[in-house]
């Protein structure tokens, strides 16, 4: 096991490169299986849920076959299974996307409840309603989705989602790809990796116009043909770059990014008094002066992402006066609060609103991340704490940022990973 041990309070400096999309990768991925042929999938993110799903991929019987670090060929030609093993689905939770391509492709999935982080109650009943829309018959058993079509065949229809969610629209976007005629989604959530998966489905043949709008209609076609993709630039790995800038101060030029989706992280950090300067494909992130106190409510996209709110709470412990967060999304996402607090934070929580009153500084102590982006903001928050702060558990981290510590050092941020003895770690990870 290892951790993370920064010593902070120093400014960041230089230019800093985003990888491909997290959430885009997991779904696309899957969405290879739905793909008589080679796909070439560039700008894949080295991160440990890639890694998993290729994997699954390969128990599945498909070939995967890594180009470079960032290149994947994917031939899903000879896949003959439907089921998906337990041990390696329950270990994410984007397996869900398993269920849409696997009964895309056969008509049949059995595929193991998701797993991920815990995020609180984080049910698939839309994901289910979709599926059985379009003609599959849904059951849970001994902790399986089942999923199957009668005759093999799903049918096109109108799905309306009853909640804007981005797995469950991704989700029934695999599913009604090959089905016979047209599925109409409404109430589609809109957030970039859904463009992106609705972009790659494209160019191997699929007919889907409006992903991007809360109406999604997706045209079935009789099969898909191999074909080379690249993915979007990961929207939150950029976010936790302009909030590192953002809670250690510094001036950072962010390249390959996508401007336009990041409006929503950057407008609330020009309200706080940080400058971003867009360009083509990057931005440039400037913070000299004391934070301004800002008040920030999570919604679906366009609105500001969930999951940077960890990240952007790490900048407000530091900004004169009183913030309010309101999650709008997820019932648990205040885990990180004691921890933040362990670094001399002032934070209250009251079920979905978090009340945080700004401090002068934050000083180093020995932390453990809990989830992906609370402990991506632990590390914004110990970049920007005067002291060392460690920061256990980083296998959370390390499930959604490729390369964190290289790319902060060539920040000029102190941080380095350590090993931690067998016995330290099992301890902290039974406490987690
Ligand atoms: C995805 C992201 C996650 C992000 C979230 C919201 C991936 C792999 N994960 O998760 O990082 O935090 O979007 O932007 O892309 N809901 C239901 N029933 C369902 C599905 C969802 O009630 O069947 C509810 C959830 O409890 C939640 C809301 O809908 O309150 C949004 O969830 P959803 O957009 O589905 O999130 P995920 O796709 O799981």
């Amino acid at each position: 096991m290892q951790k993370y041990v920064i010593h902070g309070g120093k400014p960041l400096s230089g230019t800093v490169s985003i990888s491909g999309a997290k959430n885009a990768a997991v779904a696309i991925i899957p969405a290879a299986l739905l793909v008589d042929g080679v796909c070439r999938i560039e700008n894949i993110p080295q991160i440990s849920d890639v890694t998993l799903i290729l994997r699954i991929l390969q128990e599945l019987g498909a070939g995967v076959h890594l180009v470079n670090r960032h290149t994947v060929e994917i031939d899903s030609r000879h896949i003959a299974s439907f089921r998906v093993p337990d041990q390696l689905s329950r270990k994410m939770r984007a397996s869900y996307y398993l269920i849409g391509s696997l009964l895309g492709r056969f008509g049949r999935a059995m595929v193991s409840m998701p797993g991920g982080c815990d995020l609180g109650t984080r049910p698939i009943d839309l994901h289910l309603k979709s599926f059985q829309a379009l003609g599959a018959e849904v059951s849970v058993e001994s902790g399986y989705v089942h999923a199957t079509a009668p005759n093999g065949r799903l049918h096109g229809a109108g799905i309306y989602m009853d909640q804007a969610s981005v797995g469950a629209t991704m989700n029934a976007m695999l599913a009604a790809v090959r089905a016979d005629g047209t599925t109409t989604i409404e109430n589609a959530a809109k957030e970039p990796h859904i463009v992106d998966l609705a972009n790659f489905l494209n160019t191997m043949g699929a007919d889907i116009t409006g992903a991007g709008t809360d109406v999604i209609r997706v045209r079935g076609v009789k099969s898909l043909h191999g074909g080379a993709y690249s993915i979007i630039p990961d929207q939150i790995e950029a976010g936790t770059y302009l909030a590192a800038v953002t809670a250690a101060g510094g001036d950072v030029v962010i390249q390959n990014v996508i401007p336009k989706h990041l409006d929503c992280i950057t407008a609330k950090l020009e309200e706080m008094g940080v400058q971003v300067e867009e360009y083509g494909d990057s931005v440039r992130v400037v913070r000299r002066g004391a934070l301004r106190r800002t008040n920030i409510k999570t919604m679906p996209y366009p609105g500001f992402p969930t999951d940077m709110q960890p990240q952007i709470a790490a900048c407000l412990c530091l900004a004169e006066g009183t913030s309010v967060i309101n999650e709008g999304i997820w019932e648990n996402r205040y885990r990180y609060v004691s921890e933040f607090r362990r670094l001399g934070a002032h934070i209250q929580v009251d079920g979905k609103i978090a009340v945080i009153e700004g401090v002068e500084r934050l000083t180093g102590a020995s932390l453990r991340a809990c989830d992906l982006r609370a402990g991506a903001a632990m590390v914004v928050a110990g970049l920007a704490a005067e002291g060392t702060t460690e920061i256990g558990c980083i296998h959370y981290i390390e499930r959604g940022y490729e390369k964190l510590v290289e790319k902060l050092q060539g920040l000029g941020a102190d941080i380095r990973v350590v090993d931690v003895p067998e016995e330290d770690g099992q301890q902290a990870d039974q406490a987690g």
